[in-house]
């Protein structure tokens, strides 16, 4: 069946698609990058930011023209917006036949055969108040074991990662209700996943040639297992025994939350030879009247400290952050703090979102959103423009060094080049331990290998390097 896969959101998400290519690619389904020419369209939805819904709306008001004017697909809502929509989704737009929640993904074959045969299948993670269904949990658990590596050389939309690197789950959910975050009311209470479930993982992985590994939780660092009457293995223990596993070149994990960032992570980090030196642990906001409104569990001087701690215990260490701007209340002050903060903070990049009121999160119900687009707008640019000053500063200070990159792939502009790409010398793409992009010249079979390189110049996006040695 010729399916096409749109994927929106998070690395979670990108990981569950990929999860989705690998089931379905057991059943005869072949992708295709043209939803017109695709017998089955299933988007993997991201509830975020209004934003993102909106583009999956549109996408199904076009289904349901196309519906209407006689072209038929199945076509499916899976991810955050099926599980905080449900049934309104089929409901709304006549061209839906099923939805999923990240939970059940495991059912989609089934929910695929139900609309098949003209049903109109809704399958949704159990309310946050209901007990967790064991079947289900341990359902999606076995795929992530099960899961394909290599899914995705011709799943154009996921060709983020080249065939040397992975997303490992540790944990579901997250239990910080951040009052403007929808994330623990669409992904459920926070579950950590047996330590042995994911080196059984991790192991699969690196049989099959993976040596990169990015291990994914809402707020990886709070992972937490406890085994009844035994042993409970806390997030630095985790990483020690991952480490340890033959063949693993670099264990990395996103993403952190600064409120229980504990000194073990970081001598991890520090003790651990492959353990990277990259922390993406968003500060949200510089200002403490924000940072309570949002309910983020620290003060600015507790962020600052988290910095502090982080530079001191592993002096290479490269941070990187998100903020919001336009969270109601946000007075021109509060602004400048974030702005401050920003300055100080030596972050390598920072993700930068405008405040997007959520239906049913504490902030959507409480405040008014109150700062005007514009303001937003300017606010916006205003932090970016800070931190791609920032990202340069950074940057320039890693030319003349030698660092190892692994090459993940031609570089998103080598066609552009004046000298076009040949297999023998084409512009790559890599990253560093500390997730900087360096660009480099070099063959094409040089991609999901490990290479030294020169630094030998930087923007504020990435750095540019020569090859040292070739392996
Ligand atoms: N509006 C804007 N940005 C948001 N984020 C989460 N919820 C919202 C929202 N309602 C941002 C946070 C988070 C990132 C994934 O998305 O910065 O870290
Ligand atoms: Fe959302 Fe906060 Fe949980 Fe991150 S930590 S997923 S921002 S509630």
């Amino acid at each position: 069946m010729r399916t096409y896969l749109e994927t929106l959101g998070c690395q979670m998400n990108k990981l569950d698609s990929e999860l989705v290519v690998g089931m379905l690619r057991e059943s005869e389904h072949t992708f295709v990058d043209d939803p017109k020419q695709a017998e089955l369209v299933i988007y993997n939805t991201c509830s975020v930011r209004e934003h993102a819904e909106d583009k999956v709306l549109s996408r199904l008001g076009w289904h349901d023209k196309r519906q209407a004017d006689g072209a038929a697909a199945v076509v499916g809502v899976i991810g955050c917006m099926a599980q905080r929509m449900g049934g309104e989704l089929t409901q709304r737009f006549a061209s839906v036949d099923f939805v999923c929640g990240p939970g059940q993904i495991h059912r989609l074959p089934d929910l695929i055969d139900a609309a098949l045969d003209g049903r109109k299948p809704v399958a949704l993670d159990p309310a946050r108040s209901e007990p967790r269904d064991a079947a289900a949990e341990a359902g999606v658990n076995r795929l992530d074991v099960s899961r394909r590596a290599n899914a995705l050389a011709d799943e154009p939309a996921l060709a983020t990662l080249c065939d040397a690197q992975a997303y490992v789950r540790v944990a579901r959910g997250c239990n910080q209700f951040c009052s403007y975050c929808i994330v623990p009311f669409v992904r459920g209470p926070e579950r950590s996943r047996p330590p042995q479930a994911i080196t059984e993982e991790v192991r699969k992985l690196l049989d099959a040639g993976i040596t990169d590994v990015t291990l994914l939780g809402q707020t990886v660092n709070s992972y937490r297992h406890a085994e009844p009457n035994g042993p409970t293995t806390r997030f630095a223990d985790l990483l020690a025994h991952l480490s340890c596993l033959p063949g693993l070149r670099r264990l990395r994990f996103v993403t952190s939350h600064p409120a229980g960032f504990t000194r073990d992570v970081l001598e991890a980090i520090r003790g651990l030879p492959n353990v990277c030196e990259y922390i993406h642990c968003p500060a949200q906001h510089g200002s403490d009247s924000q940072l309570q409104a949002m309910n983020r569990g620290y003060s600015r001087a507790e962020y600052d400290d988290f910095v502090a701690m982080a530079r001191e215990v592993v002096p290479e260490v490269v941070l990187a952050s998100d903020f919001i701007v336009g969270f109601p209340g946000e007075r021109e002050a509060d602004h400048q703090q974030s702005t401050e903060l920003i300055r100080q903070a030596g972050f390598k990049n920072s993700f930068i979102f405008k405040y997007s009121p959520r239906p049913g999160t504490m902030a959507e119900r409480t405040y008014a959103d109150d700062i005007p687009d514009d303001v937003k707008k300017r606010r916006n640019a205003e932090l970016l423009a800070v931190q791609n000053a920032a990202s340069l500063a950074h940057h320039e200070g890693y030319v003349g060094r030698e660092m190892e990159i692994i090459v993940t792939g031609p570089s998103a502009r080598h066609d552009k080049q004046a000298t076009p790409p040949t297999p023998q010398r084409m512009q790559l793409m890599g990253r560093s331990r500390g997730d900087h992009i360096v660009i480099v010249d070099g063959p094409e079979r040089l991609i999901g290998q490990y290479v030294d390189v020169t630094v030998t110049g930087a923007n504020d996006r990435s750095l540019f390097g020569d090859l040292r040695r070739q392996p």
